[in-house]
This record gives C-alpha cells, sequence and structure tokens, in this order.
C-alpha cells in the first residue's frame, strides 16, 4: 500500500483512499450514500448541516461525515441504529421551521429536502411551537426567494465568494436569527448568479421567470450548447408542447463543470418574442416560392455578391451558407479576426483544453474581459489565482473578480512589460489576447510581442502560452471555414446577411439586393427587400464548436416557429431555385459533407492540440488605446435572441443600474 494511502472499513467493506480524504469521500468511493445538504463538491466544506452524521468506532458521539478526516483503521458505519437515529434526529430539526409549501414550491419533485425526508423524515414530531417565518428578500429578477424555506446551508454564499467571486451574498444573526441574503436589499448582478438556484438544495432560491409556469416531470429534455459565447458549455433544454419552458446546466468536467450564465439560462422568453415567422419581401408576408423566384429575379446580372454570417451559427449552419455562396460566385464574411495567412488553426482557438487554464501561474490579459467575454475561462482563471496566478491587464480596466494589476490600456504597456520583466519566472504563463485585439492595424504586432514577452519564460514542456480568446459561437468554424473578417468587406450588389453580425454600413447601402436569413425581426431584417425565417439554436440538430476547437453536437428541442425552416434547408432550397443545387438532402449528408472538407469535425467531444508559430510581419505598434469590449456593448443584450428578451432587457437595466451606483460610491 502507498504510504500516501489510508485503508478503512466503512459498513464492514474496506476502501482505500488518499491521505486527507474525509469519511465522506471514502463512502463515495464504495458508493454508499451518505445523506447530506450543505456539502458540494465544488464548494468548501461548511459542515453545517449536519445531516451527515455517521458513526465513528472509538468517537462519543456521531460525526459529520462530509469534514471529518478519514484515518487508517478506522471503522465507520453509516446505516448503524446510531448512525440513522442521529440522521433523522437532524432531519426532525430541519423539518420544525419548515413550511408545508410542497403543493405551491418550484421546487417539488427535484428538490433534495423532499427526497432525504422520504427516507429519514418521521410523520411525528416533538415541537409543537408555532413555525419560524423569514421575510423574502427582492434580489432582482433572476432569483426568486421564500427564505422560510432557507435551510441554513450556506451553499449559496459560498458559491458567491469561492467560485463567482462577489460578496453578494451573506449570512446575518446566529441560531434562530440567522438569515441569508443581500446584507442589504439589492438585485444581484454576477452574470453566474443563476447557478444558486441550481445548488439550494431546497426551494428557498429559484428561477424567477420560470415560476409556477411548468412542474419538472411534465418536462422533456434535449442536450444542446449554450451559443451566447465560444465556451461551448453544456446545456440542457427543458420543454413541453414543443414550448422551451427552462434551461439548464449540464455536467461537463472539460468545459462548464456544472455552470452556466444567466444569459443562457434567463433568455429562453427571447427564442418566441419578436421571431421572424414568415417569409416576406418588401415588409409583406409572402410564400416561400414568391421569396426564392424574388431572389433569383433580382440576382439575375448582378456578378459581386456577399455573404456576411451572424455569430450564432453551427458548424453546417456556416459550411451550407459558405457553398451557396460560393455556387454565386460571393465571398463569405463573419465577425472574426483577422488572421495572419499560413498562421494556422492555433492563431485563433484556445491552444489548450480549457481545464488546463487553471495551472497557469501567471496571467496576461490583453485587450480583453474573460468575465463577460468568456465566462467559463474566467472560472478557471480565478482557480489559478486561488493557487497563487498574478494576473495583469493590459486594456480597459475592469472588475474581473479577482485581484490584477492593470498595466494601462495602450500596446506601450506591453513593450513596457518587455523592458521590465527580463527575469520571469513564471514556468506556465497564459497570454490572453482578445479577439478584436486582432482587428487592429498594428495586431500582427502586438501578437508578436506577446509572443516575445512568452519567450522570458523558461516554458514547462508542452505549455503553450500564447492564446486568442474568441469571442462568439461563430468564431471557430467561420475560420476554419475560410470567412474573411467582416472588418474587409468589399462592397457587393447582391447581399446576404446571415444572422445578426456586424454589417459594414457603407457595403449595405451600395448593396442593391439584401436578402436577410435569420431569426428575429431586427433593425437589419426590416431593411432588406427579402426575409426568410430561420431556426433558432433550441429548434435545429447541428454541431457546434467552441474556442477550444471541440466540437460538440446539440439536439432539435423544439420546432421552428409557423413557417420558419432550419437553415440548412432554406440554402438548400433556394439553390435549387437559383439553378446551383447544393449536394446534401439531408443533415447526415450535410454534416458528412463538413467532415470531409474539414477533418477536425470528424470526431466529436475532443480538443486537438495546435501550435501558434510567430506571425511572418509584425509591423509597427500604434498608440491607440484598446477597446472596452462586451460590457459597454450589454453583456445581456449582446445578440438578437437576447435583445428579443424582457427578461435579459430587466437583467442589463439592473446591471447598468449597479454600476451607476458603483461609480457613484467611487466617486463620492
Ligand atoms: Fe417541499 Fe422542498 Fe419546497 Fe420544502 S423546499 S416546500 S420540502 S418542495
Ligand atoms: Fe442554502 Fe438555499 Fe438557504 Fe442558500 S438559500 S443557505 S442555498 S437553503
Ligand atoms: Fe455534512 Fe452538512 S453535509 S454537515
Amino acid at each position: 500500500m502507498p504510504a500516501d494511502t489510508i485503508t478503512l472499513s466503512i459498513n464492514g467493506m474496506d476502501v482505500t483512499v488518499p491521505q486527507g480524504s474525509t469519511v465522506m469521500d471514502a463512502a463515495k468511493k464504495l458508493s454508499i450514500e451518505v445523506p447530506h445538504f450543505c456539502f458540494h463538491e465544488r464548494l468548501s466544506v461548511a459542515g453545517n448541516c449536519r445531516m451527515c452524521l455517521v458513526e465513528v468506532e472509538g468517537a462519543p458521539k456521531p460525526v459529520a461525515s462530509c469534514h471529518w478526516p478519514a484515518a487508517d483503521g478506522m471503522v465507520v458505519r453509516t446505516n448503524s441504529d446510531t448512525a440513522v437515529k442521529a440522521q433523522k434526529g437532524t432531519m426532525e430539526f430541519l423539518l420544525i421551521n419548515h413550511p408545508l409549501d410542497c403543493p405551491i414550491c418550484d421546487q417539488g419533485g427535484e428538490c433534495d429536502l423532499q427526497d432525504v425526508a422520504l427516507g429519514y423524515g418521521s410523520d411525528r414530531t416533538h415541537y409543537c411551537e408555532g413555525k419560524r417565518a423569514v421575510e423574502d428578500k427582492d434580489i432582482g429578477s433572476k432569483i426568486k426567494t421564500v427564505m422560510t424555506r432557507c435551510i441554513h446551508c450556506t451553499r449559496c454564499i459560498r458559491f458567491a465568494t469561492e467560485i463567482a467571486g462577489v460578496e453578494e451574498f451573506g449570512a446575518t444573526g446566529r441560531g434562530e436569527q440567522m438569515k441569508v441574503g443581500t446584507y442589504v436589499e439589492k438585485a444581484l448582478v454576477s452574470e453566474l448568479a443563476g447557478n444558486m438556484i441550481d445548488l439550494c438544495p431546497v426551494g428557498a432560491l429559484t428561477s424567477k421567470p420560470y415560476a409556477f409556469t411548468a412542474r419538472p416531470w411534465e418536462l422533456e429534455h434535449t442536450d444542446s450548447i449554450d451559443v451566447f459565447d465560444a465556451c461551448g458549455t453544456n446545456i440542457r433544454i427543458d420543454h413541453r408542447d414543443g414550448k422551451v419552458m427552462r434551461v439548464l446546466p449540464r455536467e461537463n468536467n472539460a468545459i462548464n463543470e456544472e455552470w452556466m450564465t444567466d444569459t443562457a439560462r434567463f433568455s429562453w422568453d427571447g427564442l418566441t418574442e419578436n421571431r421572424l415567422t414568415h417569409p416576406q419581401m418588401n415588409g409583406k408576408v409572402v410564400g416561400w416560392p414568391k421569396a426564392f423566384e424574388e431572389i433569383a429575379k433580382k440576382l439575375k446580372g448582378k456578378k459581386a455578391v456577399a455573404g456576411v454570417a451572424g455569430n450564432l451559427h453551427s458548424a453546417e449552419d456556416l459550411f451550407s451558407f459558405k457553398a451557396l455562396m460560393e455556387r454565386l460566385k460571393g465571398k463569405v464574411y463573419a465577425d472574426v479576426p483577422k488572421v495572419a495567412k499560413g498562421a494556422g488553426r492555433g492563431a485563433y482557438t484556445l491552444n489548450m483544453p480549457l481545464e488546463k487554464l487553471e495551472e497557469a501561474d501567471a496571467v496576461l490579459l490583453v485587450g480583453c474581459n474573460p468575465r463577460f467575454e468568456a465566462p467559463m475561462v474566467n472560472l478557471r482563471l480565478r482557480k489559478a489565482v486561488a493557487k497563487g496566478a498574478k494576473v495583469a491587464l493590459v486594456g480597459a480596466d475592469t472588475d474581473l473578480t479577482y485581484p490584477h494589476l492593470w498595466l494601462g490600456d495602450t500596446p506601450t504597456a506591453l513593450e513596457n512589460m518587455l523592458e521590465t520583466h527580463k527575469g520571469i519566472k513564471a514556468t506556465k504563463p497564459l497570454i490572453l489576447i482578445g479577439q478584436d485585439v486582432l482587428n487592429r492595424k498594428d495586431g500582427n504586432a502586438i501578437v508578436a510581442l506577446c509572443h516575445q514577452l512568452a519567450g522570458l519564460s523558461k516554458l514547462a514542456e508542452g505549455w503553450q502560452p500564447v492564446h486568442v480568446l474568441p469571442r462568439h459561437t461563430s468564431t471557430v468554424p467561420a475560420l476554419d471555414m475560410g470567412y474573411a473578417s467582416s472588418a474587409d468587406i468589399k462592397p457587393a450588389e447582391a447581399l446576404f446577411i446571415y444572422g445578426e453580425g456586424s454589417v459594414d454600413e457603407e457595403a449595405f447601402k451600395k448593396a442593391k439586393l439584401k436578402v436577410y436569413i435569420g431569426t428575429h425581426k431586427t433593425d437589419l431584417a426590416k431593411q432588406c427587400d427579402v426575409v426568410l425565417p430561420a431556426a433558432a439554436f433550441t429548434e435545429k440538430a447541428g454541431c457546434w464548436v467552441n474556442m477550444e476547437g471541440r466540437v460538440q453536437e446539440g439536439g432539435a428541442a423544439v420546432l421552428p416557429p409557423m413557417n420558419a425552416k432550419e437553415d440548412w434547408k432554406i440554402f438548400r432550397a433556394l439553390s435549387d431555385v437559383l439553378k446551383c443545387t447544393l449536394p446534401f438532402d439531408t443533415l447526415a449528408q450535410l454534416r458528412e459533407g463538413v467532415a470531409t472538407v474539414h477533418p477536425a469535425y470528424q470526431k466529436t467531444g475532443e480538443v486537438i492540440a495546435e501550435e501558434w508559430s510567430l506571425p511572418g510581419k509584425a509591423g509597427k505598434l500604434l498608440k491607440s488605446a484598446f477597446k472596452a469590449l462586451v460590457v459597454a456593448d450589454g453583456f445581456y443584450l449582446s445578440n438578437e435572441i437576447l435583445q428579443a428578451s424582457p427578461t435579459m432587457h430587466k437583467m442589463q437595466a439592473e446591471f447598468d443600474q449597479a454600476q451607476k451606483n458603483k461609480n457613484m460610491k467611487k466617486a463620492s
């Protein structure tokens, strides 16, 4: 037996675990379930619910297994009379003040307290005093509170401080007077606050927009991917009768662990509001054949064609759109960074698995704000900081939720670093460059400087120090498929706009035919000659490619509304009318086409490590500052689905108000 392991007996079975494990860890290894509420494997151990009491031979009374250190030779019983009596006693205590709310409680059916009470609860109690009542808190439009149901497990508080990095939640008072909340009544503005709902083992914190709309057993589930950033967060879409009712995270330790952003969690009302439901010509509803004929008629004689793709597309979407544009001899553009010719995939992906970011010992952020551009990256950086990594930021200064050194907002700060950091000690430095930095005139020079800076360190074997942080779901697949940056668009006679991206005003004005293919009635759609209604991400199956270049499949949860169609079907049908038929009739054939042209898409769920060599010509650095990005744009309103969601507008208003209050406090 290795010296750093111990062997103990639980319920008569021997188990060997590493030194430092708790009794609960050892029980888990034997698949023995110990009832618990406050323990959560991704949070620090609080040990305050006492539900996990077990009998340890030699100990004078039952011990809390979630924080009791396992020891060599220890004899534990989780199901002895003593242990079960202690567990039942705790349950009785918990229920003294718990309301009889189950029939009207949104947690019903997925409530830890209900589940554990089934095994350890009793229909008799020793108590006949009145139940304690606690006033509910108004903590904004994300979370509904019924604080009488709170069992003081402090999971929400630990999540806020340890994971989200916002000290917005805490407890006041002791014993019966203990109350959990935001100290002063205010809206929670953390972009990850919704995760507290999943963590709360009871119905004290539930989703406000979902309140009283469905019961969990009525819902069907479809696995999908969050498309509102490039992290590739795994999500589950819960739907009933063809309508999305809520969105929850799915556990994937390599990507999002078990967290998700509030944009993905709460924006489902944007999927039904302000939708394009029928083809339109100059604002009038028409049938599909008429809309296609109009495009064919107006396209005649137009030589210069261009297609601009938006930010929420899957690999199949982008592939089929490009295939159509190519057959019309058109060029395709998207909101992607400019990449030096021949630089390879490493120049625009995160060149290492997301989970490895935690290992960084020094982090330099250049022109990016991972907190809002890539929240799952920010969570990994928080872990790196907790292990001792130092973070420096060059760009617009902002609250990243962890301490950092702001070095300036121009590339000069990077030059200064090169001068002053000759003897840098980090072996796993991480330089993250915002994708828009590459669109600056001095983008190449900045990248070259970052590579030079990384060269100052003696790198650990296999460590990739310099990475671009892609911002959108479409970014990596669009670059893989050869889309050019929208910043380089050349005016064209016919412009196909596929979803909301950056469309150059001049190019838009000059185009004689404007076709919009998309999901929502946006301002851009209203100005186009022909509008074709497409499917949102919940309405189509597809492969989504994240910032690591990882391909993940998502399913179709519901049908597109009314006369709207899946995107690839629109392109396929239009190609027929335009007499340039695309070579696929089914999604499977289309997928095969994608995988043949792009071998990296043959396997799903894998990350292929990429090298990023120095760009050929570096050029000169400019003095202009890096732009402040997503926060200024509005994190909660950064695409057409979010903009259509009334809930997201409320959340953005709360966020703006909190920023205002913060600035006023700073100024005073
Ligand atoms: Fe019932 Fe659970 Fe709600 Fe309490 S929190 S009322 S036990 S469903
Ligand atoms: Fe625990 Fe929920 Fe109470 Fe927070 S609100 S302490 S998560 S029971
Ligand atoms: Fe051990 Fe709460 S789970 S004390």
